[in-house]
């Protein structure tokens, strides 16, 4: 299976930190952003990665990650998004990439406490569709929400002034070929950008989408207050754990 982080967008809710450089290169307590994510699915086995970058200063990713030496990786593949067009126009970019193949995407501000190896080898031997994986937090109304029928998820809602459950939809997401197709049928959200809530709510309407919970801590660092909220928990426990 192959991996992609998604460090495109222009970080706006981070200005002026991200007026001369790009959210991803910020440091979370003693690395740069774009580590912690590569390590999520490094640490899953994933050794081909895709990094969909955009804004200010990608040729900077370069420069740091070269070829994830770092990581022990041989190699790591790179594309550009121009502008902010959403999490799914930045995945679209990387059609080419997935060549017809299951993927893990993982948001480029997603931090993790542990690994997701279970959730990928139980989605390896998943036939098709997609897996997502949540997280109870205090404050759902941040993120995508789930919609529980009893065990099953019948949609999931983006940013619910009144979320229906205490669950955020993290970012990390499994997705079968399929992926692409559905993304071409969106349409641009309120917010102007193509939404991964409504390519996660195309698997859920056919039955196709399994859930996980995530074991330790998970947060995103797109904001003031969970960069720091961050930086603190990564300097607290540690990251990435194997
Ligand atoms: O963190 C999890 C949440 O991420 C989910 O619960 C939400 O359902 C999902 O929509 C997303 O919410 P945010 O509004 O917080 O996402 P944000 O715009 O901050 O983008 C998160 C990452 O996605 C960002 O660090 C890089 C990537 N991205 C985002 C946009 C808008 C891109 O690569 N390109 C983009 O155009």
């Amino acid at each position: 299976m192959k991996g992609i982080v998604l460090a495109g967008g222009l970080g706006s809710r981070l200005l002026p930190l991200t007026k001369v450089t790009n959210k991803h290169l910020l440091p979370v307590y003693q690395e740069p952003m774009i580590y912690y994510p590569i390590k999520t699915l490094v640490n899953a086995g994933i050794e081909e990665i895709l990094i969909v970058t955009g804004g200010n200063n990608a040729g900077e990713f370069l420069r740091l990650l070269g070829n994830g030496k770092d990581f022990g990786l041989k190699h790591i593949n790179y594309t550009y998004q121009e502008g902010e067009g959403g999490i799914a126009a930045a995945l679209s970019l990387a059609e080419f990439f997935a060549d017809n193949g299951k993927i893990v995407v993982v948001l480029g501000d997603n931090i993790i406490e542990n690994n997701i190896r279970h959730a990928v080898e139980a989605f390896r031997k998943q036939k098709d569709g997609a897996k997502i994986m949540l997280k109870e937090v205090p404050d759902p109304s941040r993120f995508g929400v789930p919609v529980f029928k009893g065990k099953k998820i019948v949609r999931v809602e983006e940013k619910p002034a009144n979320p229906l459950s205490n669950y955020a939809v993290i970012g990390i997401y499994m997705y079968d070929r399929r992926v692409f197709d559905f993304i071409k049928q969106l349409k641009p959200s309120q917010r102007g950008e193509l939404e991964i809530t409504d390519v996660n709510n195309f698997y859920i309407r056919e039955g196709a989408m399994s859930w996980d919970i995530l074991d330790g801590w998970w947060t995103d660092a797109g904001t003031f207050e969970s960069l720091q909220h961050a930086g603190n928990l990564v300097a607290k426990t540690g990251a990435n754990k194997i």
